[in-house]
């Protein structure tokens, strides 16, 4: 690989690399809530809302939900198994509105499925085109929808237009991705970095010029400047859209574009390499954003889709400005602040007051704590004070927000993050900067469905091991158990779905509240709901809340501690250590 090689102080950056039950009815496609409120001309609004912004989204790592025919990789028909799990339609189960499938396009698999060689097809180790029709279908027929992760940044290098692409320079595929010469005999033609290491250039010996990759090298960037490739791409998402898929994950979206003319970046201080410059012309380009404009135009042709964006970058503003006017770009976009704050209420309060403020008017937001690339949760927030009970709290914050909370599995069983040995790795940045702790895998360990053999996510050894604290940690215990974090995820996910308020009512943030305690009003008409959140380990006292809640008796919705339903003292709200408490006016 062409590139910078590692020294001393960039493997010490890499240290600091982000790693980043009771039974209610159904509530169907469209008809969730509406009847029964009292919410005068909001309730319009509130009906007319689509589900992206009132549902929760699952993200399901397709390799590690559940292994159906034994060969220890999770798969299509996994899932099937599992939907009772997801929305049995009672509050029995997760209740969740959508998942988000990670890739499941055929790959070789380098990179966890981000390196798709046929855009047409399943991975064979995931089922077959029958498999996913009859999981879409399945889905379907209980309100869930299904959202695919969609890589169109780049190829995997195994891809046949890229084989025929660096087959010779004058092969019809040449520009379907970015070649270039070198700026002098083995140099590449600027310094752009790829995000995991090194120039993200990779010189290629047999036509002998550089090809770019913002990721890594088996992961060539497409041009998107051909007009046949943004077709080529167009197309590959009308055939899902056809086949009915409710919406896509764009990985990388703002990455699509470069800047033609190569500028190199300015340089800046940063934490790892990649920080060390300011990616003014290798990612979010204006064109980026107008080809995200250019999904959504066909996307509007099919009903009540989605498109969620990861925009990969170091400000908010990015993030917010991949949403466009709020109607003509992406739904949603991925909020990296909120989900890399440390386990602080100001932190959190912060991040949201800067999106709430910097949202497009019509504009909808989604909240998530960790994913197939970050740290687990439990492991990350709970370092240094009670992992149960922060969890809850997270939670709590997570489905009370104004926001589509997005859950990544097994978070709603408490999964830490696994040691994953390094025999066993299989991601390429784990491997890459083994022993620094950097990889991924110790949050794509096996779903633990119970305390039996291979935590019942298989029959065979699993593609990654289980989590040592499967034994303890499990679906089949914690469904038993009425204050486990998987009941608490429930009666979360179902309240929300019962209260208006809470999914498309307005947020305000309650000011005055002791250090710690992040405390905030949804309203909806004439619904009001007060969440108060604890990030101590002491008990708080909130003396006098009458000026800030108003008339009206307020009940507990939902708690962490003690009682739900009654009647609570406005003079005088006691929170308990680590607490959760949700209030509504009655
Ligand atoms: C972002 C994805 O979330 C990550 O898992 C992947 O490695 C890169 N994009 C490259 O596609």
């Amino acid at each position: 690989m062409q590139g910078r090689k590692r020294d001393g102080k960039q493997i010490a950056c890499w240290l600091v690399f982000r790693m980043l039950p009771v039974t209610r009815p159904v509530l169907s496609f469209s008809a969730v809530g509406g009847s029964g409120y009292v919410l005068g001309g909001c309730v319009m609004e509130y009906a007319g809302m689509p589900w992206w912004k009132k549902g929760v989204v699952y993200q399901v790592s397709v390799t590690s939900f559940s292994d159906s025919d034994g060969d220890g990789i999770g798969d299509l028909r996994g899932i099937i198994d599992r939907l009772d799990y997801l929305n049995d339609s009672t509050s029995h189960s997760l209740g969740v509105d959508a998942i988000w499938l990670t890739p499941i396009n055929a790959s070789p698999m380098l990179d966890f499925g981000y390196d798709v060689s046929d855009y047409y097809s399943i991975n064979p180790r995931f089922g077959s085109m029958h498999d996913f029709e009859e999981l879409l279908h399945a889905c379907h027929g209980r309100g869930i929808r299904v959202i695919m992760d969609m890589v169109l940044n780049h190829t995997s290098s195994e891809h046949p237009w890229f084989v025929e692409s660096r087959s010779s320079r004058d092969d019809p595929k040449r520009d379907w991705y970015v070649w270039r010469e070198g700026r002098s005999p083995g140099k590449p033609p600027n310094r752009w970095l790829a995000v995991v290491e090194g120039s993200a250039w990779e010189f290629d010996d047999s036509t002998r010029q550089f090809f770019y990759h913002a990721f890594l090298p088996f992961q060539p960037d497409l041009n998107w400047r051909n007009p046949e490739v943004r077709e080529a791409m167009f197309d590959v998402v009308r055939f899902w859209l056809d086949k009915g898929v409710d919406g896509f994950r764009l990985d990388l979206i703002n990455f699509l574009y470069e800047d033609e003319l190569l500028r190199n970046n300015p340089r800046k201080y940063g934490i790892r390499p990649y920080d060390w410059q300011v990616h003014l012309y290798d990612r979010s380009r204006p064109e980026s954003l107008e080809a995200a404009k250019g999904l959504r135009r066909i996307t509007d042709e099919y009903p009540e889709r989605v498109l969620m964006g990861e925009v990969y970058t170091d400000t908010p503003d990015d993030a917010v400005a991949y949403l466009g006017d709020g109607t003509d770009a992406l739904h949603l976009s991925f909020y990296l602040d909120f989900a890399e704050r440390k386990w602080r209420a100001e932190g959190f309060r912060e991040s949201v007051q800067w999106l709430e403020e910097h949202l497009p008017a019509p504009g909808w937001s989604c909240y998530y704590l960790n994913n197939h690339d970050l740290m687990r949760t439990y492991t990350r927030l709970g370092r240094g004070g009670n992992a149960e009970a922060r969890a809850k709290v997270a939670a709590a914050m997570m489905s009370t927000l104004r926001g589509t909370p997005i859950i990544y599995y097994g978070e709603e069983i408490g999964m830490p993050a696994s040691k994953v040995p390094r025999k066993m790795m299989d991601d390429p940045i784990g491997k890459k900067f083994w022993p620094i702790p950097v990889g991924r895998d110790g949050s794509r360990t096996p779903m633990q469905w119970s305390g039996e053999k291979n935590a019942g996510f298989s029959r065979n050894e699993p593609w990654l091991p289980v989590d040592p604290s499967y034994g303890e940690r499990n679906v089949e215990r914690q469904d038993k158990e009425p204050d486990s974090l998987l009941n608490w995820y429930r009666r979360l996910v179902w309240t929300r779905k019962e209260k208006p308020a809470l999914m498309a009512g307005s947020y305000r943030a309650i000011e005055g509240t002791p250090r710690g305690v992040f405390a905030y009003l949804r309203e909806l008409g004439e619904e009001r709901i007060a969440v108060f959140l604890n990030f101590t380990s002491g008990l708080v006292s909130l003396p006098n809340q009458h000026g800030v809640l108003g008339e009206g008796t307020w009940k507990t919705l939902l708690s962490t501690h003690g009682e739900e339903g009654g009647e609570v003292a406005l003079e005088n709200i006691r929170l308990q250590p680590d607490q959760a408490l949700v209030l509504e006016r009655r």
